[in-house]
């Protein structure tokens, strides 16, 4: 099975046009990266989309973090999955923890699967972020975590349309924190996560799905997350605003 390596950097709402600009241009230098061994994408904040796209090299893709549920219309604040598509970006991360518990936010998980369903019909490949709360790996709930989010996704899709997923298992206790999962961590999720395709979508869904480990990845511990087998890639968030990202993206090698 070769699922092409994946690396995602999640710039969350963090930059000026001054700091994207000597990002892109850091990212545009790097040498060494084989587009056909490994697909990247960042995701900036929703305004500086464009300019993103218009400076990156065009062997990265951009993404949007968010969008809408449904088609434009009278959404103030929204930003559609047609307009995502519109301005030249090919993905949205959707599902993020962040979104997901900030108790500003609080999107549920049914709202996630029909961003997915909708995102998807437009064209868009969507980073689907899941994972749970520590206090749910403390209650060994992980597993029952991960799939609760994941099924509420399979009920809104169809079979085909995994084919436009790639799923990001992210703790959240991970995330921001400096507390790495441990390789043997990410992998047993991971692994249930693949069984799970495997059993309530199809083996061909479990073969081809990349699924990403995301929370407090480096340089320095993503080398040996990755020589994990069902470790696909990484979605990575603070250490995706510097140069040195591009040392997580040459992990695949
Ligand atoms: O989407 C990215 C994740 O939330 C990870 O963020 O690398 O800053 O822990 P982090």
């Amino acid at each position: 099975v070769t699922r092409k390596f994946f690396v995602g950097g999640n710039w969350k709402c963090n930059g000026t046009k001054q700091s994207i600009q000597e990002l892109c241009e850091a990212f545009n230098a790097g040498k060494n990266i084989d587009s056909s061994q490994v697909e990247v994408v960042v995701a900036p904040p929703a305004p500086y989309a464009m300019l993103t796209r218009s400076i990156l090299r065009q062997d990265f893709g951009v993404a949007l973090q968010n969008c809408w549920v449904g088609k434009p219309g009278a959404f103030t604040g929204e930003v559609a999955a047609e307009m995502i598509k519109d301005i030249g970006l090919d993905y949205v991360i959707l599902g993020h923890s962040e979104r997901r518990h900030l108790p500003e936010i609080k999107e549920n998980d049914d709202l996630v699967a029909r961003k997915t369903k909708y995102a998807i019909d437009k064209g868009l490949t969507v980073i689907l972020c899941v994972g749970e709360l520590l206090e749910e790996r403390e209650a060994g709930r992980t597993r029952e975590v991960n799939e609760r989010q994941l099924a509420a996704v399979k009920a809104r899709l169809d079979p085909a349309d995994w084919s436009k997923v790639v799923i990001a298992y992210e703790p959240v206790w991970a995330i921001g924190t400096g507390k790495v999962a441990t390789a043997a961590q990410a992998q047993e999720a991971h692994a249930e996560i693949r069984s799970w395709l495997h059993r309530q979508v199809s083996e061909t869904c479990a073969s081809q799905t990349r699924i990403l480990y995301g929370g407090s990845v480096t340089p320095e511990n993503c080398v040996e997350l990755a020589t994990q087998p069902d470790v696909d890639g990484f979605l990575v968030g603070g250490a995706s605003l510097k140069p040195t990202f591009l040392d997580i993206v040459r992990t695949h090698e």
